[in-house]
């Protein structure tokens, strides 16, 4: 019997060269969107409504009963909005039955550019293990989509791919270089991953922010193990 095929995406601008109907795409933004999406959805957020523009967000969260506006542009909380985009901005405490409504400079622009997907779920190191656990389970073909920034490659989506693959490759089809170059990677950086991911272009911008213990955060392995899928335009916890 034939295995479902693995394939990795390095940028948003690549997306057109691979068949999204047909895959499971995972969208991967570590630093930091689908980071805090995992953080916020697994302390109990009730929702996450990803929109792609300021001003949709302001005006959703106006409308819906019991949300928060959330996210950034070019890493800072962008103007309008009441929060912004750190994993750590969500204990249970404050988002528990709350609806985000998240817009991100990359991450929720890749979620919208894969409207057309066969089915899409979020993936960081936070919840790298229920990531795994499904695609495993549903025998699909996947897509590893890296939200990277601006569509210029970046490590720590690569990273997140190649964790992806040395945990679960065996039970895929993979001839695609895009995943044997993140794997290779992840091997040389898994045994200190933020000491490795200090040396990249978004650790460096965020850094000027004071944002170091964020990215820190977004390193942590399974800390919120919770598998993220989209439903009616919805992020929610499968
Ligand atoms: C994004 O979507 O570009 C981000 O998650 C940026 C950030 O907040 O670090």
């Amino acid at each position: 019997m034939s295995l479902p095929k693995l394939e990795t995406c390095f940028s948003p601008s690549l997306l057109h060269l691979y068949d999204i109907k047909d895959s499971i795409v995972v969208i991967i933004d570590v630093f930091r969107a689908t980071s805090t999406i995992a953080a916020a959805v697994h302390n109990g957020a009730a929702e996450i409504i990803p929109v792609d523009s300021v001003a949709k967000c302001i005006e959703l969260g106006a409308q819906i009963p019991n949300s928060l506006t959330a996210g950034e542009r070019d890493g800072k909380v962008a103007e309008g909005l009441q929060h912004g985009n750190s994993p750590l901005e969500y204990p249970r405490d404050f988002i528990e039955n709350k609806t985000l409504v998240l817009t991100t400079t990359n991450g929720t622009r890749l979620l919208h550019m894969c409207s057309d997907a066969n089915e899409i779920i979020t993936g960081s190191f936070l919840n790298l293990g229920a990531v795994c656990d499904y695609l495993v389970s549903q025998k699909k073909n996947v897509l590893l989509a890296c939200a990277s920034w601006k569509d210029r490659y970046n490590l720590e989506d690569s990273l997140f791919a190649g964790a992806v693959y040395e945990s679960i490759g065996k039970h895929f089809e993979m001839n695609c270089d895009s995943t044997r170059a993140a794997t290779h990677l992840y091997k040389a950086a898994k045994n200190d991953l933020y000491g490795f991911i200090q040396d990249s272009s978004h650790f460096l911008r965020l850094s000027k922010f004071g944002l170091q213990y964020d990215m820190e955060y977004c390193c942590k392995i399974n800390e919120h193990n919770v598998l993220v899928k989209l439903v009616d335009d919805k992020l929610v916890a499968l």
